[in-house]
C-alpha cells in the first residue's frame, strides 16, 4: 500500500511538530525482534492525561505477545471520579476497537473528547499509521466504541456531562460524522464521569446491526433504531434488568455489554460467589463459554450459557496479582487465546483456552519496565482497552 508515503509523511510531521507535540512513536520492541513472525497484533492504550498512546504488541504464530511500540493518538486520557483511583479509569469495556475487514484500529481519548483511527500496516500488524487527526466524539468523556462488521461505521459512547452516542462513517480519509446520530442519554453526569454507578459501560450493535445498544450501570440498556442512512431514532427505548436480548444469541455475539451489575443477570442464573467487580467479559468459540473478568479480586470465571439462558459456572481461575480488565479473544488455527490487560501489574497476560474448563495462563508480559526504558508515561490506574487483529 502507501506505506512508504505514510512513512515519509510521518517522518515529516514528527520533525515539524517535535517541539509542540508529544513524541509520535516510541519503540518498545526487544533487540533483534523481527516482525516477520507476527500473524497479528494486540492493542491497548495508556489513557494518560499527559498524552494518550496506543501500545501495540505482535502476536506470534504460537499466540505469544512481543511488545512492539507506542504510538501517540493525538489526544489525552482521563480518569473517572472520585479518587482514590481504581483500575477502571473509564468505567467501560470497548475503549479500543479493531476492524479486521478494513484493517484499522480506533480508540477514544476521554480527556480530549475525541476519537482516533489508525491504519494497520499491511506487512506488520503491530505498526499503526494515524489516519487524519482525531475527530470530536460529539460529547464528553468518551469511554467505549463499536465498529460494524463491514468496517464502514463507528459509533462512540460519551459518558461525561454531555453524554450519549454519536456515529461516523469510516473510509481511507478517516471518520466523518453521520448527520442526526448525536443522541443524548440524559444522564446526570460530570466530566470526568463519576462512577462506577450511573455511568454507561459499553456500546454495541445488535446482531443484525439495525439497533445501537448502550448498557448503563443503573440496570438498563438504552436502544436506538439505526436508519438506513446511519442516523439514529431521536429517542431510545430502555430494556430494564439486564442482557436478555443479547444473551438470546449467546454464541453469535462475542461480547455482552460490560458491567451492568452482578453477573449474570439474564435467565436462570447462578450467582458468582465473592464478586469484586465483574465488569468485563469475553466469549470463546473454542470452549463455547464466556469468561467474566473480575479486577477487584483477580478472578476469571468461566460461565456456560445455554440457548434457554440458563447459566452455570464451569470454573474459576485465580489470576492474582494481574488485576485483569479489558480482554479480547483471538483465534489462531483452531485455538483460542484470551489477551488480557493486567492493569494491576501494568502488564499483559495471555490465557490459552484449551476447551471448556481448561484455560491456563500461557504468558505474562511486563509492560511497565519496557515503558520506562522507552520513556513512555504509563500508570496502572489509567491503562484501558484491548483489541486484537489476526491478519495472515
Ligand atoms: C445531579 O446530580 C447532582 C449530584 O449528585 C445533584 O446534586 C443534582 O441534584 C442532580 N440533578 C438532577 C437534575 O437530578
Ligand atoms: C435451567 O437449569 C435449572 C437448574 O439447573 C433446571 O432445573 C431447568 O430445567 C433449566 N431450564 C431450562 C429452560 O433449561
Ligand atoms: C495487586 O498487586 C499487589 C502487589 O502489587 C497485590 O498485593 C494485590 O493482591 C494485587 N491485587 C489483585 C486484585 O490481584
Ligand atoms: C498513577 O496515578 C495515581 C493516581 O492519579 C497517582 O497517585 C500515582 O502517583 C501515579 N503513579 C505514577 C508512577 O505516576
Amino acid at each position: 500500500m502507501q506505506t512508504a508515503l505514510l512513512l515519509l509523511l510521518s517522518a515529516l510531521s514528527s520533525t515539524v511538530m517535535a517541539s509542540s507535540e508529544p513524541t509520535a512513536r516510541m519503540s518498545m520492541a526487544p533487540t533483534g525482534f523481527n516482525f516477520d513472525v507476527a500473524v497479528g497484533a494486540a492493542y491497548f492504550m495508556t489513557n494518560e492525561p499527559t498524552g494518550n498512546y496506543l501500545v501495540s504488541s505482535a502476536i506470534g504464530l504460537d499466540g505469544k505477545l512481543t511488545l512492539y511500540e507506542a504510538v501517540y493518538t493525538g489526544g489525552v486520557g482521563s480518569h473517572g471520579l472520585p479518587p482514590p483511583f481504581g483500575l477502571d479509569a473509564l468505567f467501560s469495556q470497548g475503549s479500543v476497537g479493531v476492524s479486521t475487514k478494513k484493517r484499522f484500529v480506533a480508540n477514544v481519548n476521554a480527556g480530549s473528547n475525541s476519537v482516533s483511527v489508525f491504519a494497520i500496516d499491511p506487512l506488520n500488524p503491530a505498526q499503526l499509521w494515524p489516519i487524519g487527526k482525531p475527530v470530536s466524539s460529539g460529547g464528553e468523556f468518551p469511554n467505549s466504541l463499536v465498529i460494524n462488521n463491514a468496517g464502514t461505521r463507528v459509533c462512540v459512547l460519551n459518558a461525561g456531562k454531555v453524554n450519549g452516542v454519536s456515529c461516523y462513517k469510516f473510509d481511507h480519509t478517516g471518520l466523518t460524522p453521520i448527520k442526526n446520530s448525536i443522541r443524548s442519554l440524559g444522564l446526570n453526569q460530570t466530566t470526568p464521569a463519576t462512577g462506577p454507578p450511573n455511568t454507561p459501560s459499553q456500546i454495541i450493535f445488535s446482531q443484525d446491526e439495525t439497533q445501537l445498544i448502550v448498557s448503563v450501570k443503573a440496570g438498563y440498556l438504552a436502544v436506538w433504531d439505526i436508519n438506513s442512512d446511519g442516523s439514529l431514532s431521536t429517542t431510545y427505548n430502555t430494556v430494564s434488568g439486564g442482557v436478555l436480548p443479547l444473551l438470546a444469541q449467546p454464541h453469535s455475539r462475542e461480547e455482552r455489554p460490560g458491567c451492568l451489575g452482578p453477573w449474570p443477570v439474564g435467565g436462570v442464573s447462578v450467582p458468582i460467589p465473592n464478586q469484586g467487580a465483574s465488569c468485563w467479559s469475553v466469549y470463546s468459540a473454542e470452549s463455547g463459554n464466556f469468561y467474566i473478568i473480575d479486577v477487584g479480586i483477580s478472578v476469571i470465571t468461566e460461565v456456560a450459557v445455554t440457548n434457554s439462558l440458563n447459566s452455570s459456572i464451569v470454573k474459576q481461575y485465580n489470576v492474582v496479582p494481574d488485576g485483569p480488565i479489558d480482554s479480547s479473544v483471538a483465534t489462531l488455527g483452531k485455538k483460542d487465546f484470551i489477551y488480557s490487560l493486567a492493569a494491576n501489574v501494568t502488564g499483559l497476560s495471555v490465557y490459552s483456552v484449551n476447551g471448556p474448563g481448561e484455560a491456563t495462563v500461557y504468558q505474562r508480559l511486563d509492560v511497565a519496565g519496557p515503558a520506562k526504558a522507552a520513556g513512555l508515561p504509563i500508570n496502572r490506574t489509567n491503562v484501558q482497552g484491548m483489541a486484537t487483529f489476526i491478519g495472515f
